[in-house]
């Protein structure tokens, strides 16, 4: 750094310096913040599920085979849940439920774990996708 240079940033610093310590001598009066109270759902604290109507039954159903984190990082409709269901029961040995039991185990997921457009982004366009190192089609 040249001389002038240092002298440059000397002064510019000090100004900065005496900018903040100026600020901080004065601080703005705390503004009054509106509270806002949420009503967070409670949570089962050992499987995470929240405790609405029928996450007794869900619970019962759908937490021997795997962790309710499976069920909990989940999203979806009545029918994607459905779907979701049938295929554990064609392919993953997931019993039978008589009407009842499943209507209440599908109201409860698609109530509690609806689909969440914030949670989901659309495909990257392919034009958009660094190129394909594997590709056999170049
Ligand atoms: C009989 C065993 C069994 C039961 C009971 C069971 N599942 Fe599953 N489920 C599986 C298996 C096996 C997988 C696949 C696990 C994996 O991919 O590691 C799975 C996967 C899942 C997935 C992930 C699907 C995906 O696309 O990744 C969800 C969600 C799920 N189950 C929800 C449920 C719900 C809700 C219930 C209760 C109605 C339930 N499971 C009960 C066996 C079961």
């Amino acid at each position: 750094m040249t001389r002038l240079g240092f002298i440059i940033a000397a002064v510019t610093g000090a100004t900065l310096l005496g900018a903040c310590s100026k600020e901080e001598a004065a601080p703005p009066a705390p503004a009054a913040k509106p509270v806002v109270v949420v009503a967070e759902p409670e949570v089962d604290p050992v499987t995470g599920l929240i405790m609405a109507e029928h996450w007794e039954i869900v619970r019962a159903n759908c937490t021997p085979c795997h962790s309710a984190k499976l069920v909990t990082q989940q999203r979806g409709t009545a029918q994607q849940w459905l779907t979701m269901i049938r295929w554990m029961q064609a392919k993953q040995n997931l019993w039978q439920f008589d009407t009842e039991t499943e209507s209440r185990i599908i109201a409860y997921l698609a109530d509690n774990y609806p689909p969440d457009a914030a949670r989901r982004r659309a495909a990257i366009p392919a034009a958009l996708m660094p190129p394909n190192p594997y590709s056999s089609t170049e």
